[in-house]
């Protein structure tokens, strides 16, 4: 087995040279001379250990080495990770007799794959190995995405911790084919059934009350080749978890449900050439784009089981508060609170959600987004979504100022003092109340430092320490992934002053 420092350094020179390629284009001088370079360091991995196969290994979207994560090569290789889950591959073998030919070959697969995206073109596995010499994609581990992590040390700790992920992956998986076949459905011009969304949308609320943390965790989990499947699937569970926590009636709740599941339904009828486009949509390209409103709702009309609260999501929830927006407002059209519900759901989640381009933004921050675009949202209902949502979401990961790690399980009228269960020994604490004021969380930590965390061994000031080591090192990465996001907005250039998206800068959902 090669050292871990060569496998991360490999991870990362051909994640870099992938970059590259998606930039420049896969045939140009300077990727041939990477390629070769890294045909070289391959190499020098089999003088290393001798066998006939060097092989890099990812796992639920992380690179790893011997089973752990490979947090910050992971952070950098977001294409490569996007190009490897797209083919549901497990990583990447290279054979004895690698030529710079075929590393050329692989890198032009990846911006191919990475290019259609989850389109209906996409390339398949089986076909992208047959098209290799001296590389193979082994099939991906990930039966269920996570089993590793939820089998290991950190399942046993969700396990005491209340989780119950068997429960909510069924339903996860039910909301996304839900989703997706209703996209497929519209792009074939065929009528969707909004029952399906609302049997699904059934499941979510008996599970809303004890379960939405749990499919908000399982929801987090990155799934970069189905974004848009991922992002109507995240709006539906905010929209039901926050339409219960504001009190609606249990049938409201599963409608509003099915009506944020479909919202972007009308995506499905946008050509995958500009839906998946890297860089900016010129003025023909973005009004096809900001036409998808319109085409959800004449999907949804012509569906036989129709509710005013689906054709209002998916016509209205590019809609601002403010009467800007599209598509252009109609005298006959009122803005629910349903609709603005939604609509805040959608904009919280492309801010808060990882893509193949950005970092998750935290919550905080998503806030000062929403916070500061005056006159995007209804006031109320974004207040009503804060209170429900908090600072630190049920089901994240925190770390507590005594260096204990603990899963949100509710969120208290004080948005930064919410009720957490400790890890491993579930003991529930309300970070609210009298008895916890020297307490505090210290930051949200995300899954995969999570779980480097828990199994690092460490307890207390030394978790802290090392979690303060991490945050550095996140703080870092952050940095450095901000600055491939500059780049790439610099790529799409500046928005027109008059752009109607609230979602910011970064959205690439309108
Ligand atoms: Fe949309
Ligand atoms: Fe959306």
């Amino acid at each position: 087995m090669i050292s871990q420092s060569s496998c991360e350094s490999l991870w990362l020179e051909f994640a870099a040279i992938v970059d590259k390629a998606l930039e420049t284009g896969p045939d140009t001088e300077s990727v041939s001379r990477d390629a070769g370079a890294f045909l070289g360091q391959v190499q020098r991995a089999f003088a290393e250990h001798g066998s006939q196969t060097v092989s890099l290994e990812m796992r639920a979207s992380l690179f790893v080495y011997d089973g752990v994560p490979l947090s910050s090569a992971s952070i950098r290789g977001r294409f490569t990770i996007a190009f490897l889950r797209i083919l549901r591959a497990g990583g990447i073998e290279f054979s004895r007799g690698l030529t710079v030919e075929d590393v050329k070959q692989l890198v032009k697969m990846a911006v191919q794959v990475v290019r259609r995206g989850m389109s209906r073109d996409r390339l398949r596995r089986d076909e992208v190995n047959a098209a290799l010499g001296g590389i193979h994609l082994p099939e991906s581990m990930d039966a269920v995405t996570w089993d590793w992590i939820d089998a290991g040390p950190a399942g046993n700790a969700y396990a005491s911790a209340g989780f119950e992920l068997d429960k909510a992956d069924p339903i996860r998986r039910d909301t996304a084919e839900a989703v997706e076949s209703a996209m497929e459905s519209a792009g074939n011009g065929h009528a969707v059934k909004l029952e399906v969304a609302r049997t699904v949308s059934e499941q979510v609320v008996q599970n809303t009350k004890k379960g939405f943390a749990d499919l908000m965790h399982l929801a987090e989990r990155p799934e970069f080749d189905v974004f848009t499947v991922q992002h109507s699937l995240r709006v539906s569970y905010l929209t039901s978890y926050v339409a219960s926590m504001m009190g609606a009636p249990r049938e409201v709740v599963v409608e509003l449900g099915a009506a944020a599941m479909f919202h972007d339904v009308g995506k499905g009828r946008i050509p995958e050439s500009i839906l998946y486009k890297r860089g900016r949509l010129d003025d023909d390209e973005r009004a096809i784009m900001q036409s998808h409103p319109q085409l959800g709702a004449d999907i949804l009309i012509n569906s036989a089981d129709v509710s005013v609260a689906a054709l209002g999501a998916a016509w209205g929830h590019h809609h601002r508060y403010d009467g800007k927006g599209y598509p252009a407002r109609r005298p006959w059209f009122e803005t629910t609170k349903a609709t603005s519900l939604i609509q805040i759901c959608d904009v919280f989640e492309a801010l808060t959600a990882r893509r193949p381009y950005k970092a998750p933004y935290s919550p905080g921050r998503a806030y000062s987004i929403l916070y500061s675009d005056q006159g995007a949202f209804d006031p109320g209902v974004l207040a009503a979504f804060t209170r429900a949502m908090g600072l630190y979401p049920p089901g994240r990961f925190v770390l507590l100022s005594d260096g204990r790690m603990a899963r949100v399980a509710k969120v208290t009228d004080v948005l930064d003092r919410p009720v957490v269960r400790t890890l491993p020994d579930g003991a529930l604490l309300d970070l609210s109340g009298q008895e916890h004021t020297s307490l505090h969380v210290v930051r949200l930590l995300d899954e995969p430092e999570f779980v480097e965390l828990l199994t690092s061994g460490s307890e207390g000031s030394d978790l802290v320490g090392l979690a303060g080591e991490h945050a550095a090192a996140a703080e870092r990465a952050e940095v450095d992934a901000r600055d491939e996001e500059l780049v790439f907005l610099a790529m799409e250039g500046p928005k027109d002053a008059g752009d109607d998206c609230s979602h910011g800068d970064d959205c690439r959902m309108c």
